[in-house]
């Protein structure tokens, strides 16, 4: 287990689409997920990707009870997710404020699927099928990006809402 450096934007191991997972429930997938945890754990943050700390695989880890990055956020249940599928359901999106360990310092306003199903594995290989909507949709969407090359700023619409914490959320940590 070990805090990992955080791969940050400019880095290609962000943009390339990230492996399948074909094994699971082997020692390799729990040394990930530890290093993932602490790593989340270290920098505050609700998720975290394996690309993320340069691992090119289909892992993601997201969760919360109580953010200091994001005070009015809904918890979500901490989950293991791999080989993700996600489905929008309904036609409806939502704007939110987001940010991201690989791009520090900053946040945008991203157009999000309001509603979603996302299937998937946890690291055992026991299936996973949720649907969920709000803050948890916005959490899985902005994790299963990076797992296709994806940096939140390719989504934002509006440039004039996109800019740094300290300055558009002066109480909130970077
Ligand atoms: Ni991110």
């Amino acid at each position: 287990m070990a805090v990992r450096e955080i791969v940050r934007m400019g880095d290609p191991r962000l943009q390339r689409q990230a492996q399948p997972v074909t094994e699971f429930a082997t020692a390799a997938l729990s040394e990930l997920i530890a290093d993932l945890q602490d790593t989340m754990q270290a920098q505050g943050g609700v998720g975290i990707a394996a690309p993320q700390i340069g691992v090119d695989l289909q892992v993601v880890i997201f969760g919360l009870t109580r953010s200091e990055r994001y005070p009015e956020a809904e918890s979500v249940p901490f989950t293991v997710l791999i080989n993700p599928q996600l489905t929008q359901l309904g036609e409806e999106e939502v704007l939110g404020w987001e940010g991201c360990l690989s791009v520090p310092g900053l946040r945008g306003e991203v157009p999000r699927w309001t509603q979603l199903r996302y299937q998937g594995f946890d690291q055992f290989g026991a299936p996973i099928d949720r649907t969920v909507s709000g803050f948890h949709a916005r959490v899985v969407q902005h994790e299963c990006d990076h797992l296709w090359g994806v940096l939140y700023p390719q989504r934002i619409r509006d440039l004039q809402r996109f800019g740094f914490t300290e300055v558009l959320f002066p109480t909130l940590p970077d």
